[in-house]
């Protein structure tokens, strides 16, 4: 939910900050700014309302402003409606700035996260005489930092101190002072921040692939702790004004891995990408035959002592959870719960001793969840991440963290890290299972070799793209469609619906194949979609008589079986999709892929923004 980047060094900055924002745009992109300062001047603001383009268009790609300090944003909005007044930086004076010359102003600010608040602020504040331009909660963030530093005469590192020690909410800020030229000021509390630093210039940003192709030298900030970024230094300090020393972390990514590197989209490069991201994981969880899980901690005592599972997550990540209890459960008499973050940090319920947390996660900064693994460790129960971006706030406050390595995913809809998660929750079901004595030996080694085969055929299934491609054309314009499918498959239905209707906007649902008859059913019309997903043997029957009471009621029908399974009756459907045969357990990984591409080429196909779709964001970092 927004993203924010700052450089001060010897380059020109605008240039750097649009960079840096094209790489965060799938965290917000319904309008834009920068504001860039020329040594001892007035910082010139620009804001454009839209996407990105419209601030590179109106700053003719940055090269109309001149400075080499500077502070951007991509807005996702949450307080104010998407307009150029509400578009960050945010300004302590009278005037947002529009990119028609510099702006008074003694601090100018961007934000991301949510200023809970904010109200009883701005009351406060146009009781001091301070009057607003915007709907925004940044505005009165900055016009705070500037109220307590122009009163008391502290400098910037105090007057943001005060300005944290007033604030609820959650916020990653960048400020510039206009007393302090050739500086950038940032602050952090449960919002995503990084500091980069290269040869005489120093970056920030919401997230490593903004600054990739500058540095691979960040810290992270700690909650409630502030920062000073000059050129030559960065000096960080908590919340008294004492100086504090943070480590500084090497990034692997590799910058090209943030590139569309010749795909028309960052969507189908990042399904091209899964069998890498899958086998990576693989590999960095296997060695010798066997599942290490005791080199992230969870040695042999710890599994024994798991009596209770409950998977929390959002989204995507959710469906993996929703996977991984049926994985779990059919191979250990562990109970496992899947719960939504979002319904799991206000719930009251029992969490016994011997239950094991799981938050899954790919950016680690989702608030829902990491509120959740808080809401877990005040009661005392172990968490386990999975997680994709290192040292994000999930990885580093979890009590045992396994990385998936997908890499940078910039797609707002996921593709690849949902993949690595499966493997990653396959593998450990796997080795929780054989610690606990449920499987012996043998049957161990085969679930590990079975997993192992997931990522060649993974490329197998993307050799046949061509064939959905020209199918998806049949499909671009229905309005409404459901995925059925029972126990595994139906976890699959979750996501492959997720895909559709996210990124095409098709009206589409999941369902337990049983429970259509129950009510859904009333919405099956001439020519609607169902889509059978029947990967699990012993249920394929019954999903499949599910199916054929749709097409009694007009339905156009889609089959997808793995290749050892084929349908009960062929001739009955409409369109069949084949996946390489490999043990049931492992077969979401396979059954997912061609659903994403139908959803991809389906987007396609309706001319849509396939990598932003509307409404949303990769990282949700509000509630
Ligand atoms: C957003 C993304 C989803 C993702 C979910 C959870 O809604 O668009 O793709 O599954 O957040 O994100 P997380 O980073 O916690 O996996």
């Amino acid at each position: 939910m927004c993203g924010i980047v700052g450089y001060v060094g010897k380059r020109q900055a605008a240039k750097i900050l649009l960079d840096g924002l094209r790489k965060l745009e799938y965290r917000g992109y319904d309008s834009a700014g920068i504001a860039v300062r020329n040594g001892a001047e007035n910082a010139q603001v620009v804001k454009t309302s839209g996407r990105l383009k419209a601030l590179i268009e109106k700053t003719e790609n940055g090269k109309n402003i001149r400075g080499t300090c500077g502070i951007g944003h991509t807005r996702w909005a949450t307080h104010g409606v998407p307009s150029v007044a509400n578009a960050h930086p945010h300004v302590s004076g009278n005037c947002a700035g529009t990119g028609n010359g510099p702006v008074e102003s003694s601090v100018v600010g961007v934000h991301n996260g949510i200023i809970e608040n904010y109200a009883e602020l701005k009351a406060k504040l146009m009781s001091k005489g301070y009057s607003f331009y915007s709907e925004t909660d940044t505005e009165v963030l900055v016009k705070l930092v500037d109220y307590y530093y122009n009163k008391y005469r502290i400098g910037p590192i105090d007057a943001i101190n005060r300005t944290m020690v007033r604030a609820r909410g959650s916020y990653a800020l960048a400020l510039m002072f206009t007393d302090y030229p050739n500086q950038i000021y940032a602050a952090r509390k449960d919002s995503p921040l990084i500091i980069g630093k290269g040869e005489e210039e120093s970056f920030l940003a919401s997230d490593v692939p903004a600054i990739l192709n500058h540095t691979r030298n960040v810290y992270y900030i700690q909650n409630h702790q502030s920062a000073r970024i000059e050129e030559d230094r960065i000096t960080f300090f908590d919340l008294n004004g004492d100086e504090v020393f943070l480590p500084e972390t090497v990034i692997e990514w590799d910058a090209k891995a943030a590139e569309k590197d010749g795909f028309a989209h960052y969507m189908l490069k990042e399904i091209h990408e899964q069998s890498t991201a899958v086998r990576n994981t693989f590999n960095s969880l296997v060695r010798e035959s066997a599942i290490h899980l005791e080199d992230f901690g969870l040695d042999q005592s710890i599994l024994n002592g798991i009596s209770h599972i409950d998977i929390v997550a959002c989204g995507s990540a959710w469906h993996v959870g929703v996977t991984s209890q049926y994985v779990i459960e059919s191979l250990t008499d562990i109970p496992v719960r899947v719960e939504l973050a979002s319904e799991f940090r206000y719930r009251n319920m029992p969490i016994t001793s011997g239950t094991l947390v799981i938050v899954i996660s790919q950016s680690g900064e989702t608030a829902d969840t990491l509120a959740a693994l808080r809401k877990a460790k005040q009661a005392g129960i172990p968490v386990l991440a999975v997680v994709n971006v290192v040292g994000s706030s999930i990885a580093r406050e979890a009590d045992y963290v396994l990385y998936t390595l997908a890499g940078p995913e910039i797609s707002v809809a996921t593709t690849k890290a949902y993949s690595a998660q499966l493997i990653a929750m396959d593998l450990f079901a796997i080795q929780l299972s054989y610690s606990k004595g449920f499987i012996t030996r043998e049957k161990y080694s085969y679930y590990i070799e079975e997993a192992s085969s997931l990522p060649e055929k993974i490329e197998r299934i993307l050799l046949d793209k061509e064939r959905l491609q020209w199918f998806s054309s049949r499909i671009s314009g229905q309005a409404n469609m459901f995925f059925i499918g029972r126990g595994l498959d139906y976890s699959v239905c979750l996501e492959g619906s997720l895909k559709m209707k996210e990124i095409s906007y098709i009206h589409s649902e999941a369902y337990a194949a049983g429970e259509l008859k129950h009510g859904t059913i009333s919405l099956i019309e001439d020519g609607t979609v169902v889509v059978g997903i029947m990967t699990e043997s012993s249920v394929m029957d019954k999903t499949f008589s599910n199916m054929i009471e749709c097409k009694a009621r007009g339905a156009y029908l889609i089959s997808l079986t793995s290749a050892d399974h084929p349908v009960p009756d062929e001739g009955e459907i409409d369109f069949q999709i084949t996946v390489p045969a490999t043990d049931e357990l492992f077969l979401p990984s396979l059954a997912v892929i061609p659903l994403q591409l139908l959803s991809y080429y389906t987007s396609v196909n309706r001319g849509l923004d396939v990598d932003k779709p509307r409404n949303l964001a990769k990282s949700v970092t509000v509630e």
